[in-house]
């Protein structure tokens, strides 16, 4: 049986299909229509929800898109839907907001905005306008034009930031502590969706069901069943197991558990390497980056992943786990060929390792994409090296997009190591990059394109380091 808190009440379900999505139930089993579904693929925002998880002492409000978010997921969380927001006939702030700037016509993308605002006004105690830009980045409207929409988003503040939500957050969090802990299960006839609570209960079920499906964040498993109709047997969630989730800055490595969020792990990596703060702005929207996990980036192997370059760049490791046995495996040697990985039946990501370093590597990475948001990458290129007496050492360069698989230059290392940091180095790197991979075309860039990027993002990372601009965006060189 799977409980969570919906609309003040405890919500219990237990017989519906492992792979019912949220929207669906809303929509279809409840009759709460105020949820859209426009995309049914993450992209367009129209059915953003926001989920409630208690911390310590208060609750942690993000956005979601119900159409790829799987029912079973929401155990012991509270869900808020735009139904929800009003109280005695009285709007929320940020509906009302809406409402004062005109920032609706349609209506049809209005819910998915308002849950976006309101997730910004229960996170964010003052209007920022680029904080605002980055929480609305995942919803798309076709008629209003944004600026009425942000203008809501900065005067939703003026009456204060306290609501119901403040009055009710202790009795919330009391009811979500007292939810059944026991099995919380969906089964329909012979198909089910289980929420292991230990490592060890999810290695006993791999090893005794090797074709169940795995499900951290769902933002790759959703589209598979939202627009490929896959109907897994059995489905099982890993975000409930507390060393899955965990994020640890140890001596030296950050140790990332296979089921952490990209909302959860960026400060901590971003902290390190500042570069990868635009990487994750850009990658999906606020919605994605509260469901998506590094371990579900890496399972899913696609070339053009985000996080894979700077991953293998910084000599990433990953732990395997099958049974009781675990192994550690260098991320480079975990791609196979396309989308086939190292991974062995009954195998499973437990965690990701990711070395320090001593501080002094220059370390850059760029994506560079048709869209600025919400869009994923052309060409990404991740790159790390440190001087030695101006010679180069310990050179890593990794691209996506350029093969069949995320992949390390190794032609374009051995043309830099050892040797002295300069133009013509960088050039010899730079053909070597030409003559390892031959990119394919495809609706994101042409091969010629592809080509083309990946040796001046590589000239690029060098005038960056020549110059010390290392965080210059991919838009100032591309203008
Ligand atoms: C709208 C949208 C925008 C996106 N934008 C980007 C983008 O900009 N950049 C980018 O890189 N990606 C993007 N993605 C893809 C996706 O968000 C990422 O790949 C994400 O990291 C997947 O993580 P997840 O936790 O959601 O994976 P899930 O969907 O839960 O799982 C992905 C795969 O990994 C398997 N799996 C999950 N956990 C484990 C584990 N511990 N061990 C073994 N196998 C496991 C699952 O069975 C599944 O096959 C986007 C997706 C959407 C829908
Ligand atoms: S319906 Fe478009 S993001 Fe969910
Ligand atoms: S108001 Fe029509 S799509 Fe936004």
């Amino acid at each position: 049986m799977v409980s969570f808190i919906l609309n003040g009440q405890i919500h219990s379900v237990n017989h519906v299909l492992p792979e019912t999505t949220v929207l669906d139930y809303l929509r279809e089993t409840l009759g709460r229509t105020g949820t859209k579904e426009g995309c049914a693929s993450g992209d367009c925002g129209a059915c953003t929800v926001v989920i409630a998880e208690a911390q310590e002492k208060t609750l942690k409000y993000r956005t979601s898109n119900a159409c790829i978010t799987l029912l079973g997921t929401l155990h012991g969380k509270q869900l808020i839907t735009v139904e929800n927001l009003s109280s005695d006939k009285t709007l929320h702030q940020c509906q009302q907001a809406i409402v004062n700037c005109h920032g609706s016509q349609c209506g049809f993308c209005t819910p998915g905005f308002v849950m976006s605002l309101f997730s910004h006004f229960k996170n964010y105690s003052s209007p920022d306008r680029d904080q605002l830009i980055e929480s609305l980045g995942g919803n798309l409207c076709r008629c209003t034009g944004y600026k009425p929409i942000l203008n809501a988003g900065v005067s939703m503040y003026e009456n204060g930031s306290a609501d119901k939500f403040d009055k009710n957050e202790s009795d919330t969090i009391r009811m979500l502590k007292g939810l059944p802990k026991e099995d919380p299960n969906l089964i329909l006839d012979t198909r089910k969706f289980c929420t292991p609570k230990s490592l060890d209960e999810l290695a006993d079920i791999l090893l005794d069901q090797p074709n169940a499906r795995l499900l951290a964040g769902g933002t790759d498993l959703g589209l598979e069943i939202t627009q490929e109709l896959a109907q897994p047997k059995l489905i099982v969630y890993t975000g409930s197991i507390e060393a899955m989730t965990c994020i640890e800055d140890r001596d030296h490595t950050f140790h990332i558990g296979g089921a952490a969020t990209y909302t959860d792990v960026s400060p901590l990596l971003v902290s390190r390497w500042p570069t990868l703060g635009e990487l994750f702005n850009r990658l999906g929207s606020v919605q994605i980056r509260n469901q998506g996990t590094i371990g579900g980036n890496v399972a899913n192997a696609s070339p053009i992943a985000d996080t894979l370059p700077p991953l293998l760049a910084l000599d990433a490791t990953l732990t395997l786990r099958k049974g009781s046995r675990r192994r550690v495996l260098a991320l480079k040697d975990f791609f196979i060929h396309y989308k086939v990985t190292a991974l062995e039946k009954s195998e499973f990501i437990e965690s990701i390792q990711i070395p320090k370093g001593d501080g002094s590597e220059y370390f850059v990475v760029y994506k560079v994409s048709k869209r600025m948001e919400d869009d994923i990458s052309a060409v990404c290129l991740a790159l790390r090296w440190r001087l030695y007496d101006n010679s180069l050492r310990d050179v890593r360069i990794a691209y996506g997009g350029l093969a069949e698989i995320p992949k390390r230059s190794i032609a374009a290392e051995k043309a830099l190591e050892g040797n002295d940091f300069k133009e013509s180095s960088i050039r010899d790197a730079m053909s070597a990059v030409s003559q390892e991979f031959s990119p394919i075309d495809d609706v994101r860039a042409s091969a010629k394109y592809r080509e083309k990027l990946a040796k001046n993002l590589l000239f690029r990372a060098y005038l960056a380091a020549t110059q010390n601009k290392s965080n210059l965006r991919v838009t100032d060189y591309c203008a």
